[in-house]
């Protein structure tokens, strides 16, 4: 029975561990795919771009991410439904990028992050296949946003500058004005 899941909060200790690996004899289990399904579900009924396993409690290190076609961010990348299972990233290059982030368990604020702007993505699917990619700009923002959550860490932890904390309505107000504004 698939369920949308509650969502840990900053403060919780399950957001502050380490997550363990999936065994691949795991992925074929009636629990591991309930966990999978329950992660997309509740990352879609909170219209987030990602979600990963700690976030509902289940120190594993499976991630989910999706960004649909919205008409209220007409200018917001699409991507693709994508599990990554046991993820590693690579950096490709120096180059950092900063972009806005916004996290379900940290609700209702935003920060300046600095990220690598290439990485290459290795992790496994969910029928166990590699999966080996690269990733830049917005898709590798989200995908260190939420591989970081699997070692215990939060975007406020990455920012440079907490002078760029903000709340959603005075993110809005002095900062970016009308701009896409998700959480993952
Ligand atoms: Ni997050």
């Amino acid at each position: 029975m698939m369920a949308v899941r509650e969502i840990l909060r900053l403060g919780h200790p399950g957001l502050r561990q380490r997550s363990r690996e999936v065994a691949l004899e795991a992925l074929t289990t009636d629990s591991f795919q309930t966990l999978l399904q329950d992660l997309i579900e509740t990352m879609r009924a909170r219209d987030g771009v990602g979600l990963a396993a700690p976030q509902i409690g289940e120190p594993v290190r499976v991630v989910v991410i999706e960004s649909r076609s919205n008409p209220r961010y007409p200018e917001a990348p699409e991507i693709p439904l994508t599990v990554l299972i046991n993820p590693r990233l690579h950096p490709l290059s120096e180059e950092e990028i900063l972009g806005w982030e916004g996290c379900l368990s940290v609700p209702g604020l935003r920060g300046l992050v600095p990220r690598w702007r290439h990485i290459r993505v290795q992790a496994l699917a969910p029928k166990g296949q590699p999966l080996d990619f690269e990733a830049r700009d917005f898709l590798a923002i989200v995908v260190q946003h939420e591989v970081d959550h699997l070692d215990g860490r939060v975007f406020v932890d990455r920012m440079r500058d907490l002078k760029t904390l903000a709340f959603e309505e005075e993110f809005q107000r002095y900062w970016r004005e009308g701009k896409e504004s998700r959480d993952y």
